[in-house]
């Protein structure tokens, strides 16, 4: 258990849960186990409170909006969405909005949804289809999908238009794991750099061999940033989750952050939660592992004689999965099969690397609402090696007050946890205005992710607080 004096014989932000760590487990891990893994980066940051102003106040999100989404990496798109030349998808953050689209050399093309003539949104937010040209609705002007102006009517009248100066206003558009991700800063540096290092820990491939097979769009009564950062922390999980505390570690997860974009977190299933008072053996904990999703498992699992339920449950899923014609599974380690290996890039995209269950969040403000927002969960699985596609499921709309297991095809077992999830980020929401002035405590090791998104957020909006806590934030 743990003790509440183990902190005070160390620095600030050394402290770790007593028992078994991420570490300890990779060590009994049935395969070689890769750097990224073994990689730990964590340093402290400090402890003062972030002010609730950052949250509430609509100065900070029009900051947020003038510095900060204005100048960043999101994924807008899975390249599915727009397979064929003439697709495309319409990307919304704040009044930002981006048309995505499939050129005809298959190559993708991102432009501000907004006509030359005078400025007028050319598709409707959120929207996707198909056009062959671009026209705007006002007055016809016409746009290819390379973006050029290709026909205005009354040609005589603007003598001072030069055609090849008024295409649409290009957007950075860049791909990775599938993902087509844009930026509005022309000048932005390159994806893969932003990503670094990503890209180097997770094989791009683990993500593009794959396709959408559940996306659902929630409206959140709070402000964006508090609905991320429900998900960038394990230390919710024994008092909100409890029913996965059986089977889940919480206070042991390992959290690691790298540059100003990206930080993650190694959540480790088949271990039980230190704060877990029953006794439970390795065919316990593979008997929690068999609920929700993973109910379909045939014969009872057992496991052998000096072996781990994680051992157990990886070696069934790289079996099921070469069974069903999918990838071939034998080379990676128990770990990133059955681990939630969430690597978070700023400022507001969350990708699950582990295998079993990949899965993708993305938030937004919710229109121009800075205390609105929506969270993307998109559920990804593998696609079959024959390369047969399937169907890229469309997005289902929640509205706040209805559960995820109202979803076709949810999982009630994980649509009761996000509704867990998103009951948290209301009430949190609705405390920090009833605070006023004040801010969140952090802690040091766990919650240190979401302290380093806005270190990130302080380099690009700055502070504009309203309230300091005892130390410099
Ligand atoms: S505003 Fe688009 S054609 Fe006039
Ligand atoms: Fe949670």
């Amino acid at each position: 258990m743990a003790s509440d004096t183990t902190a005070e014989k160390l620095a600030p932000g050394e402290a770790r849960c007593p028992g078994v760590s991420v570490q300890d487990l990779l060590d009994k891990d049935t395969r070689p186990v890769p750097d990224y893994l073994r990689d730990q980066s964590y340093e402290f940051l400090g402890d003062a409170d972030i002010p609730y102003s950052r949250y509430l106040d609509r100065d900070y999100y029009e900051r947020e909006v003038k510095d900060m989404w204005s100048r960043t990496w999101q994924w807008a798109c899975r390249e599915e969405h727009i397979p064929e030349p003439g697709d495309y998808v319409v990307y919304d953050v704040g009044p930002y909005s981006v048309i995505v689209v499939r050129d005809d050399d298959s190559s993708i093309n991102a432009f501000r949804n907004a006509c030359t003539h005078r400025g007028t949104k050319l598709r409707q937010a959120n929207s996707s289809g198909y056009f062959e040209n671009l026209r705007c609705p006002y007055h016809g002007w016409t746009f290819d999908r390379s973006g050029a102006l290709v026909e205005h009517l009354c040609e005589w009248d603007f003598p001072h238009v030069n055609t090849a100066d008024y295409g649409l206003e290009g957007v950075r558009c860049d791909t990775w794991g599938g993902f087509v991700f844009i930026n509005l800063d022309t000048e932005a540096e390159d994806l893969h750099d932003y990503l670094a290092p990503l890209p180097d820990h997770v094989n791009s491939e683990a993500f593009e061999n794959r396709y959408v097979a559940m996306h659902v769009e929630k409206e959140l009564n709070c402000n964006w940033k508090i609905a991320s950062e429900a998900f960038l922390e394990a230390y919710h999980v024994m008092e909100t989750h409890s029913q996965l505390m059986r089977a889940s570690g919480d206070a042991n997860t390992q959290y690691d952050f790298y540059g100003d974009h990206i930080n993650r977190l190694i959540n480790v299933a088949g271990s039980p939660s230190v704060f877990l008072e029953e006794e439970m053996s390795e065919q316990d904990i593979l008997d929690t592992f068999l609920i929700g999703d993973r109910s379909d498992v045939g014969d009872p699992l057992t496991v052998p004689e000096g072996g781990t339920a994680r051992q157990v449950m990886a070696q069934f899923y790289r079996d099921m999965v070469a069974e069903g014609g999918g990838a071939d599974l034998s080379q990676l380690t128990d770990s990133e099969i059955v681990d939630s290996i969430a690597y978070f890039v700023f400022p507001n995209q969350q990708f699950f690397a582990g295998v079993s269950f990949p899965i993708v969040y993305r938030f937004r403000p919710l229109g121009r609402d800075h205390e609105k927002s929506l969270f993307d969960l998109i559920i990804l699985k593998q696609k079959p090696l024959d390369g047969a596609a399937p169907e890229t499921a469309e997005p289902y709309r929640l509205k706040s007050e209805e559960s995820f297991k109202i979803v076709p095809g949810m999982d009630p077992y994980i649509g009761e946890i996000y509704d867990q999830d998103t009951g948290n980020m209301e009430a949190a929401h609705e405390g920090a205005m009833t605070v006023g002035q004040g801010g969140a405590t952090l802690a040091n090791y766990q919650e240190i992710r979401i302290r380093h998104m806005h270190k990130t957020l302080e380099k690009y909006v700055g502070t504009l607080e309203k309230y300091v806590g005892p130390d410099e934030i």
